[in-house]
């Protein structure tokens, strides 16, 4: 004789964290529940209800992880002339540490990406971009701004060209401009070569083209580049310098 099994009740799981007990009828031979089966389907149910949403586990992941305190390391730096110890957080750069920290705000930023030359500055005798240099890497560096250039009394020869030949409209590019046409023309000088010399193993000089090529990474939104070559021609002692050579 068949007889009705008894319900037996199992959990069943109904959403991400909710479970509810269901009866599971044996009515006849066509289905039967091993007492296996069953511990193995009390298990999965269990796993479903207890295992974390989707929702939580990119919450965790989204989650800001914890600040850091800031590393600080000290650096001494030579700036226009004079010496500089700095305790400075190893992530600023040697534009944020000449602006925020020494109130030397000649030094512009423009882009902070390295893009437009605004804060160019003078290390060791050759111009970089202070924003994608940091400061701690300056250790007993020589860093000239334009205000170790010259004063509003006594202007650097660049800076009076700049002013002679209209070298700038609205000015925030102009420190940069300077810094750089003056280690361009000692770049010059020293004989170091740029690739639109014909020969690279002959001297450069100070021609148009050759000052054009090597200012090009100081962008000027306001379009002074023929005055800054003529600027830039007249203290190299050359012509005025238009004529594309
Ligand atoms: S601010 Fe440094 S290159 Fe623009
Ligand atoms: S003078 Fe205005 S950006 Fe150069």
């Amino acid at each position: 004789m068949v007889g009705i099994a008894p319900p037996i009740r199992v959990h069943q799981a109904t959403g991400n964290t909710q479970s509810q007990e269901v009866d599971v009828h044996q009515p006849d031979e066509g289905f039967k529940l091993t007492r296996r089966e069953l511990l193995l389907t009390s298990a999965t149910s269990v796993a479903v209800t207890l295992a974390p949403s989707a929702a939580a586990v990119a919450d965790k992941a989204m989650a800001p992880s914890p600040q850091k305190a800031p590393v600080n390391a000290k650096v001494s730096l030579t700036v226009n002339g004079k010496q500089h110890a700095l305790e400075l957080d190893t992530r600023t750069t040697l534009l944020d540490a000449l602006r925020e920290h020494l109130r030397l705000t000649g030094t512009k930023k423009g882009c902070d990406h390295g893009q437009c030359g605004a804060c160019t500055v003078i290390v060791n005798g050759e111009r970089i971009n202070s924003c994608l240099s940091l400061a701690v890497q300056h250790e007993g560096d020589a860093v000239t701004t334009i205000e170790g250039l010259g004063t509003p009394d006594k202007l650097h020869p660049m800076q009076a060209a700049f002013v002679k030949h209209d070298g700038y409209q609205c000015g925030y590019c102009t420190p940069g401009q300077v810094c750089s046409a003056v280690a361009v023309l000692d770049e010059i000088k020293r004989g170091i070569p740029s690739h639109v010399q014909d020969d690279i193993t002959a001297r450069p000089r100070a021609t148009n083209m050759e000052m054009r090529e090597r200012m090009s990474g100081n962008l000027c939104r306001c379009g002074a580049y023929s005055n800054i070559a003529d600027a830039m021609a007249e203290v190299a002692g050359g012509k005025a310098g238009r004529d594309r050579t």
